[in-house]
This record gives C-alpha cells, sequence and structure tokens, in this order.
C-alpha cells in the first residue's frame, strides 16, 4: 500500500530526538509537523491552520512569510553564500550587520559584535569573554557567574548551567563550578507569602549582598539576566528591581550580562528589554527576532571597556582564539540585516506599543477565568497560570489530565501557546494586528472554557 507524504513524514520523524519530549512516548501520534505559514499563521501536515501565539519558539518577529527576508536570502546566496570571518577575513554582510547593531545598541554603551548562530552559543561566547577580560585585567580569580532561579540562557554547557531550571541539569552532569544561584524577582512563585513587590526587591538585593559578602566580590565576574525571563515562566519584573540590582554589581565591579534573546528588537515595547527597564549592561547577547529566525544567527555584544580587556589579552596570547566556523555567516546575516531595516521602516517599536496595550487588557481580563489565579505580561509577550483553586493556587495532578485537554483544547480551537508546566505563555509575531490580538485571546478564551467543562465533569472544580 502506498504511503502518503504525511504518514512518510510521520515515520521519517521517528528518527529525530525531539527536545522536551520523553523520548519513548512517539509510538502513538508524533509529533505536530508544521508545514508552511504566512503571516501569524502555520499550517500543519494534515491542513490544520493555526494562529502561532508563540511565534515558534518566542521568534518570528515578523510571521512566516516575509518576503523581504527571502529575497535577501537568495540575492546573497547568488552573490556569495559562505565566507568566513576569521583571522583577517571578513564578509560584506556580517559588516554591515554589525554596524547597524551597534549603532542600534551604542546608547547602552556596545561598541562590538561577536557574532555565532544561536542563544546559547552567544551566552557561551559571553563567559569566554569574561573569564579572558578578567584574566587580561590580572584578575584571575575573579571568575564566579551569578544567575537566577528559573533563568534560561539556552542548553550548551555553560549557558544550561546559567540556565535555573532544575530539568535542564537533572542527569546532564550540570550545573558546572562557578555559577552562583539568586533568586527571581517573581511575587507569584515566592516562597514569602504576603510579601509586596518592594519587599520581594529588598529581599533579593539582600540575597545578592549576602552571596556576594559569603563569596567575595574578587571573586564574581558577572551577573546574568533576562530583563523578562521567557522560559521560566514568562516572569515581568516589578519597578525598580534592575535599578537596585545594579547598584550592588556596579559597587563590586560586578558585569552586567543582559540575555536580549527574546526581549530584543521591540518585544517589551522598546527596542530592547534594556531599555524598557532601565538597565545599562556590559554584555548584551541577541538571537531569535535578530533575523526574525528566518536564518540562525546570534550575537554577543561588548562594551569599550570589555573589548580594550580582549584587545590586551589578545597581544598576551598572540590572538583572540575563539569564532565558530558560521560565525557572521554572510546569508543569516544579510537576512539579518533585512530584518532590521524592516524594523526600522515600518517602526516596529511604535506597532507593538500601539498594539500591546489590547493584548495586555485582553491577557489580564483572563484572570476572571475560573480556571486562572494570574496574569502577567509586558509588551506582547504575557503568561497565565491555570490552577484548580483560584485561592490557594492549587494546581491541577498532572494525572488528571486537565493540563493536556487544555493543550488540547488550544489546538482545537487553532492556536498555539506554549505550556510551560501550569503556565501558559503566550508570545505572538510582533506584526500581529489588533484584529488577531482579539482572534487569540477568543481562541484562547474558548479553549479554557473547554477545558473547565471537563474538569467540572472530572468533579475536580466547581
Ligand atoms: C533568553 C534566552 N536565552 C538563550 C536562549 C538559547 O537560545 P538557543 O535556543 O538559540 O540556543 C533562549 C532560547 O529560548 C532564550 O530564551
Amino acid at each position: 500500500m502506498t504511503r502518503t507524504h504525511a504518514e512518510n513524514v510521520r515515520e521519517d520523524v521517528r528518527n529525530l530526538i525531539h527536545p522536551y519530549t520523553p523520548l519513548n512516548t512517539f509510538g502513538a501520534t508524533g509529533p505536530m509537523v508544521i508545514r508552511k505559514g504566512d503571516g501569524v499563521y502555520v499550517e500543519d501536515d494534515q491542513g490544520n491552520r493555526f494562529l502561532e501565539g508563540m511565534a515558534g519558539l518566542w521568534c518570528t518577529a515578523l510571521g512566516f512569510s516575509e518576503q523581504r527576508l527571502v529575497d535577501a536570502a537568495i540575492r546573497q546566496m547568488k552573490e556569495l553564500p559562505y565566507y568566513q570571518i576569521f583571522a583577517g577575513r571578513s564578509n560584506e554582510p556580517s559588516i554591515e550587520l554589525s554596524e547597524r547593531l551597534l549603532a542600534m545598541t551604542r546608547h547602552l554603551g556596545m561598541d562590538k559584535a561577536l557574532f555565532a548562530n544561536s542563544g546559547s552559543e552567544a551566552n557561551d561566547a559571553a563567559v569566554k569573554v569574561i573569564w579572558y577580560y578578567f584574566n587580561a585585567l590580572g584578575k584571575p580569580e575573579k571568575k564566579k557567574l551569578i544567575a537566577r532561579e528559573r533563568g534560561y540562557h539556552g542548553v550548551t554547557v555553560m549557558a544550561a548551567s546559567l540556565t535555573g531550571l532544575p530539568y535542564n541539569h537533572a542527569d546532564f552532569d550540570l550545573p558546572v563550578a562557578r555559577v552562583l544561584r539568586t533568586g527571581c524577582p517573581s511575587l507569584y512563585h515566592s516562597t514569602h507569602p504576603g510579601e509586596t513587590d518592594e519587599q520581594m526587591v529588598d529581599r533579593l538585593v539582600a540575597d545578592l549582598e549576602a552571596i556576594i559578602a559569603r563569596e567575595g566580590a574578587d571573586t564574581i565576574a558577572a551577573f546574568f539576566a533576562e530583563p523578562v525571563q521567557g522560559a521560566g515562566g514568562v516572569i515581568v519584573p516589578p519597578a525598580g528591581y534592575f535599578a537596585k540590582i545594579q547598584a550592588v554589581l556596579k559597587k563590586h565591579d560586578i558585569l552586567m550580562v543582559a540575555d536580549e534573546v527574546i526581549t530584543g528588537f521591540g518585544r517589551t515595547g522598546n527596542m530592547f528589554g534594556c531599555d524598557t527597564y532601565g538597565i545599562t549592561p556590559d554584555i548584551m547577547t541577541v538571537a531569535k527576532a535578530l533575523s526574525s529566525s528566518y536564518m540562525p544567527i546570534s550575537a554577543t555584544l561588548v562594551s569599550k571597556a570589555i573589548y580594550d580587556g580582549l584587545v590586551k589579552g589578545s597581544e598576551r596570547n598572540g590572538a583572540f582564539s575563539h569564532g565558530v566556523t558560521y560565525a557572521g555567516h554572510p546569508v543569516a546575516s544579510a537576512v539579518a540585516v533585512e530584518a532590521l531595516k524592516i524594523y526600522e521602516e515600518r517602526d516596529i517599536v511604535g506597532h507593538v506599543q500601539r498594539v500591546s496595550p489590547k493584548f495586555q487588557a485582553r491577557l489580564a481580563a483572563l484572570s476572571a477565568h475560573p480556571l486562572v489565579s494570574s496574569t502577567r505580561g509586558v509588551g506582547l509577550i504575557g503568561a497565565l497560570e491555570i490552577v484548580q483553586d483560584k485561592d490557594s493556587r492549587k494546581t491541577f495532578d498532572a494525572a488528571s489530565g486537565v493540563i493536556a485537554r487544555l493543550g488540547n483544547a488550544v489546538l482545537e480551537n487553532g492556536l498555539i501557546t506554549r505550556a510551560l508546566r501550569d503556565t501558559m505563555a503566550v508570545c505572538p509575531p510582533l506584526i500581529i494586528t489588533e484584529a488577531q490580538i482579539d482572534e487569540l485571546f477568543d481562541k484562547l478564551t474558548r479553549a479554557l472554557d473547554t477545558t473547565l467543562e471537563f474538569a467540572r465533569g472530572q468533579k475536580l472544580v466547581a
């Protein structure tokens, strides 16, 4: 019997290792296979259409069919499909991209760009840059890194070590040494009931001070933070958090690394999360929306002081011996240049500022739903907490099947969101219109209503 294309795909897909999936569970249905996309929508291999409420993995700022990005890739493929940027060589798209990126981040103190392919690599490179820098400065003891609970910085050995999510560590023998952990600014997840935002911030600042006092400031190199924590549950920092944290870091000569892999390029209603939260970074990492994710590319941006340190180190070592084969890849760089041009020409930040009040209002309104205990968000990113009981915030047992039912109900309604355990994240392409925001939240509301009926049928909620 001849098999359909879809059946072939489903068979072939068993040859892949699927991240964040119990690897023994693919026998029954296989994954959802996405075949094409247009605007904020994607379609699977069965012809089902979905509003992509997560922009993939918090990625495609310009949606799934931006012709200018396609054309930029084709033009560059024809001109020069690959060249490297090692040892006195370069290519024009990577030079133009670095100029554009630095023009956009100079007000934040950035002075040089180091390219790679993924957010994880960009954060790994940030760590290497920091260690190299302090060695060049004659401070070889200043090497430890502070990162936060629920932080997500990627999955390479060092980035996963910075990541503060236990499931990224379990059985991978991580985190490696030199990583110190501090709390995240989430009142919802706080283990100190009754705290106000301000009390929580003061507690976190005191915790940071205590870590520094315990370890010694001369052993601590840098503090890593996402302006808004994404994969850890969309944690939006309260007012004053970064100002107070940065005051402590500055006092102790500890570098600030802003991981802007999700928040960069308009997501929070300003070009960078650093702008939204008044962060003055020494290093910034960017990826995802840098090319609207049409090509894999990331960058580690560094201040002049850091760069001067690297120069000093490279004089001592004879070279700055770090780089990856595809760093500054001309096709990825050309696509990223085009994405940055589009952000500017179409005033993507202005668009986010115009449509995000509706997004945030519709998100906040969901907190009235019997299954939602709390919502939070900024710009075009947000999350809701799914609970069995709103007062106690008791969550559903996995065995009850309610969260799985919600996941299916979201899909049945033609929507893609992301379940981070009991937190549901929403992070649509930045080009989403107000009408599509209504569509997204109408679909989500219907999915929640279906799930509520299911939970009532199981006598799990009144
Ligand atoms: C804030 C943040 N940093 C780093 C990464 C890692 O990026 P990548 O998956 O491209 O390695 C991610 C990925 O989701 C991220 O959200």
